[in-house]
């Protein structure tokens, strides 16, 4: 059965099928609200029943017992059981971007360091993937599941999709990328998905925290405010395990010493005596070099943990929750 839902306080409208959350339907038609992992597991997407009743198929990990006694909902797991009103972000994005399901072909395989592969996927020749800097795109596997993959080259580079993938153990997809994929083999992608994305309506300096292969996303943000000449002062820091986790530390190198507005800092997590730079969790070190983090636009993008402790801990230096974009690379939660 059909359900209404209203948005307050903005009072948009649209409808949800049986059967589909209400994130779905509301992406389905042209209403960008907030989201991430679309699993339930990053509360990106969390925002208030007003009125009405909802179910969920499974638990959703990331809504706890005190957000229920709140009223509040993960509309990308919710399921509408009567009309809904309904408090939550919307995103303005300036155009649609339409959302593409393509065949394309591995181009070119590299391995950055033990655990991370760079990819390059063509699209057919007639397309192109129009996406913002900073979100995802999702690769469809044969039976039905997807997983979730950041673009890393900028948008005016768009010749190839650049991902930036990490092995996990026992993982379905990954362990295929690095024991079994070849150049030229055929894959479905979907997307452009996500509303972690560069701001360009703001002329506030902005700080860039990435951990691991968070780093893809941050690397098409920058790619694009060098491309654009966008010269708001830029703080990256890069939160890794080792040296060698820096898969691209050279790249960060160069973009410094050719962008003054633009400052990186690695960040090692592991003990290394050769290391003379900075040490410990990388939300951390930006704590430690900022007393006041309410004048940035601040984009976190990498593990849940990190964001979590990122999200608390920035507010307590002023950091504004408007202010501050994520987007959390949550497990798929499919197993
Ligand atoms: C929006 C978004 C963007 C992302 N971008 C990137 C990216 O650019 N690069 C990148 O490397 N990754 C990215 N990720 C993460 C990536 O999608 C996941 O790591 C993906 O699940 C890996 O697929 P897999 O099939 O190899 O592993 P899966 O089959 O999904 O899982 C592997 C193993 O992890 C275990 N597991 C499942 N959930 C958990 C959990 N919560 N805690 C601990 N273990 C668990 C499972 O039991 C299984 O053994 C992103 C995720 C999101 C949501
Ligand atoms: S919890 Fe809904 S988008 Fe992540």
């Amino acid at each position: 059965m059909r359900h209404q839902v209203q948005i307050k306080p903005n009072e948009h409208q649209f409808y949800v099928e049986s059967n589909e959350t209400v994130l779905d339907a509301a992406l389905r038609q042209g209403i960008n609200l907030r989201y991430g992992c679309r699993n339930g597991a990053c509360g990106s997407c969390k925002g208030k029943v007003l009125a009405g009743d909802l179910h969920y198929e499974d638990d959703p990990i990331a809504l706890s017992d005190d957000d229920k006694e709140e009223n509040l909902a993960l509309f990308c797991a919710a399921m509408p059981d009567s009309d809904l009103v309904i408090e939550v972000d919307e995103i303005d994005l300036d155009s649609a971007i339409e959302i593409k399901t393509l065949p394309c072909r591995v181009q070119e395989m590299n391995l950055l360091s033990d655990d991370v592969m760079q990819l390059f996927i063509k699209l057919p020749a007639s397309e192109r993937l129009q996406f913002l800097p900073g979100q995802y795109i999702d690769i469809l596997l044969e039976d039905g599941r997807h997983r979730s993959f950041s673009i890393a080259n900028a948008p005016h580079n768009d010749e190839f999709l650049e991902l930036h993938i990490r092995l996990v153990d026992n993982g379905l997809f990954t362990p295929k990328v690095f024991n079994s994929m070849q150049a030229k083999d055929l894959m479905r992608i979907e997307g452009p998905h996500g509303s972690f994305f560069f701001h360009e309506d703001s002329d506030r300096d902005i700080i860039l925290v990435a951990g691991g292969t968070g780093f893809a996303p941050i690397k098409s943000i920058i790619e694009h405010l060098i491309e654009e000449q966008i010269t708001r002062t830029v703080h990256l820091y890069w939160g890794a395990r080792t040296k060698a986790d820096l898969y691209l530390n050279e790249l960060s190198e160069k973009w410094i010493a050719s962008n003054k507005n633009i400052h990186y800092t690695p960040v090692l997590s592991d003990e290394d005596a050769a290391w003379s730079g900075k040490t410990g969790y990388v939300h951390q070190a930006v704590l430690d070099d900022f007393n006041n983090l309410e004048p940035f636009d601040i984009y976190t993008c990498g593990p849940p943990a990190m964001i979590i402790a990122a999200k608390e801990e920035f507010q307590t230096k002023g950091m504004n929750p408007a202010s501050f974009y994520y987007d959390s690379f949550d497990f798929a939660n499919d197993q």
